[in-house]
């Protein structure tokens, strides 16, 4: 950062130091980040057809990779795709919010397949303006988009923020207990 980062009294060797110190804390973070990214590429890459083959209408995928309470992203269409193995408790807090003030009405049913109401699969990109929302953050126990602040609900239903819909559920249909194909 070559910002002055004071009108102060300081004289330059200050200013330098500060502008150092900025770069040393960007630097850190900027590290931070990489080692994150590193941590989950291997997981995406994992779960992901050949890169010659992600601009296919459609993907499977195999669902004994993802374990309940977990969420395993994969990448559909150059979009990431959360699929989502659901606790008993998460399914029990979504059905219990299918009354409740919904911007964007939806009952948890029409949002799963009959049968297979344990997984949740969603496109991962909120419906304001695209940001990736986190799970496990926000007000209703679901996902949290920190772009604007939009809280979605374990049915990623759109709860409170700027984001004008639910997150979507792209077609995708169970070719067995434990493969689905999206797309
Ligand atoms: Fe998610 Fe704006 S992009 S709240």
């Amino acid at each position: 950062m070559t910002e002055v980062v004071s009108n102060g009294p300081e004289g330059p060797g200050e200013e330098h130091d500060a502008t150092r110190r900025d770069f040393i804390h960007i630097a850190a973070g900027a590290a931070a980040v990489g080692a994150g990214a590193m941590v989950a590429w291997p997981l995406i890459n994992q779960m992901n057809p050949a890169a010659d083959t992600l601009a296919l209408a459609s993907i499977e995928f195999d669902l004994t990779k993802v374990l309940e309470g977990q969420q395993v992203v994969v990448l559909w269409q150059g979009k990431p795709v959360f699929v989502r193995y659901r606790t008993p408790e998460e399914i029990a807090r979504a059905r219990a919010d299918d009354n409740a003030s919904l911007p964007d009405p939806q009952t948890d049913a029409e949002r799963v397949k009959p049968g297979n109401e344990q997984y949740l699969i969603l496109v991962g990109a909120c419906t304001h303006l695209g940001c990736v929302p986190t799970f496990g953050t926000g007000d209703y126990g679901g996902w949290f988009c920190p772009c604007h602040g939009s809280h979605y609900d374990v049915s990623g239903r759109i709860r409170k923020g700027p984001a004008p819909t639910n997150l979507v559920v792209p077609d995708y249909e169970f070719l067995s207990d434990t493969r689905v194909r999206i797309g």
